[in-house]
Formats: C-alpha cells, sequence, structure tokens
C-alpha cells in the first residue's frame, strides 16, 4: 500500500531531510512516525502524497510509483489518501457539515451520497451534535475531528495524519489519537506522524518507525528497536 524503498529526499538549501528511508505500511496497518523536531516526518508525509519526489529510491503508494507518476495523476493519488495537519485547515465560512461535504463536492459526488455520508462520518468522530457550528465555535480538539472526517469522507485507504495533536492539549491530544485508532479498528490504514512519545505511553505494542536526522532508526515491526 505505501512502500518506501532506500528513499533519500535532499533539498537544495538545507541537504538530506530523509536518508535511505524503507519501510512498508499495509493495508489496514496502524504506524506511529515519531522523532523530533527537523527529523523528517513531514518530508515523509510530502513523499506519499508526492507532494515532494525522492531525490534517490522509490516510493510507491496504492499502485503510484514516484518514478513513474505524471503531474496529472497526482490528484487521483490524492483522492486515495485522508491527510490532516497541525493547523486544522478548515473553510472558515463554513460548517463542520459544509466543511465535509465540501471534499466531496469537489470530486462532483451525487447529492444524495452526499447526504448520507457526511452525517455517519461526522458521527464516526463524535461530532454529530455539532454539524452546524462554524470552527470558531468549535473547539481545537473538535475542529480536528472535523478535518478527520473532512479526510475520512471520500473513503481513503489511509488516513496521514502529521502531527494532529500538535495544537491541543495533552486530554485532547489522548482524544484524537483514540479517534485515529477507532478509525483503524474500522479498517483504515493510520499514519500517525509526532514528536511527542508520551502519546505512546497508552499504546504498547503499536508499530513504530523512529526517524532522527533524517534516518529511519528504528521500525519496532522490523524487530531493530
Ligand atoms: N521545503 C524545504 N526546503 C528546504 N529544507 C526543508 C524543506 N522542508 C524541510 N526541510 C528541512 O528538512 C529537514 C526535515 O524537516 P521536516 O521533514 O519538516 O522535519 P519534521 O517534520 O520531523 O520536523 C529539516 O532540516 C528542514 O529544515
Ligand atoms: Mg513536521
Amino acid at each position: 500500500m505505501i512502500l518506501f524503498q532506500n528513499v533519500s529526499k535532499e533539498y537544495p538549501k538545507t541537504g538530506f531531510a530523509l536518508r535511505d528511508v524503507s519501510f512498508h505500511l499495509r493495508r489496514g496497518e496502524f504506524v506511529f512516525v515519531t522523532g523530533p523536531s527537523g527529523a523528517g516526518k513531514t518530508t515523509l508525509v510530502k513523499l506519499i502524497t508526492m507532494e515532494e519526489r525522492p531525490s534517490a529510491g522509490t516510493v510507491r503508494v496504492s499502485g503510484f510509483s514516484s518514478d513513474r507518476i505524471k503531474r496529472r495523476e497526482i490528484p487521483y493519488l490524492r483522492r486515495r489518501l485522508g491527510v490532516v495537519f497541525q493547523d486544522f485547515r478548515l473553510l472558515k465560512n463554513r460548517t463542520a457539515r459544509e466543511n465535509v461535504a465540501f471534499s466531496m463536492e469537489v470530486i462532483g459526488t451525487p447529492r444524495e451520497q452526499i447526504g448520507l455520508a457526511v452525517p455517519r462520518t461526522l458521527a464516526a468522530v463524535g461530532l454529530a451534535s455539532k454539524a452546524d457550528h462554524l470552527p470558531a465555535e468549535l473547539s481545537g480538539g473538535e475542529q480536528q475531528r472535523v478535518a478527520i472526517a473532512r479526510a475520512l469522507v471520500n473513503e481513503p485507504f489511509v488516513l496521514l495524519a502529521d502531527e494532529p495533536t500538535g495544537n491541543l492539549d495533552e486530554r485532547v491530544s489522548k482524544d484524537i489519537l483514540r479517534v485515529c485508532k477507532d478509525i483503524n479498528l474500522r479498517g483504515m490504514a493510520v499514519l500517525f506522524v509526532t514528536h511527542d512519545r508520551s502519546l505512546l505511553d497508552d499504546h504498547v505494542g503499536a508499530r513504530v518507525i523512529e526517524l532522527d536526522s533524517g534516518a529511519l532508526v528504528s521500525d519496532t515491526e522490523a524487530g531493530d528497536s
């Protein structure tokens, strides 16, 4: 589903953000990606969305390959991915329901289908009762739930969450991680990026990929942690 084969990413000004990183995320798997600020976590996410291309090695995502994908094919890849960021990125003048519906509207989903999927997805993230609220009327944790619902509503094969709890306090962070875990229990792969190792404490046994200075220093699945 997501395969990194000896992937390096060198930026012209700052040098190597990733060095020779290899891992495989299978269908339905949950993985934490952790490591200090500057370790290369966001670069790894951008290589999956193909916002960046590797300097060496190959990234394969759901049948697409960084070696062969054409610029015009990237929107089709992106439709297969659900992405969530630290800063929520909601449309301020649209309600929770409208924010989630928007990502279906832009790909031309029939109205009836939107009408069914949006309430179901808001309920899945625990936000059914706040569907008509604007982002400003929601807490940070609630706004992130809307962003997660928006990422999920088109049924991607993986949820990519890049520091989704970076703006949230400890209790709410744990709630958001729980939401992501529940989504994974329904069968969706999740790549949960966080520099905050304390979040992993409640999830002993989960797969953890650790980056440091662009190198993959451990992958618990590979048994070398
Ligand atoms: N667009 C960019 N141009 C140049 N250097 C970058 C760019 N994005 C990230 N970097 C550099 O790559 C390294 C890894 O950054 P990043 O992937 O954002 O790490 P993390 O998300 O783990 O904090 C850092 O040294 C950063 O300065
Ligand atoms: Mg980052």
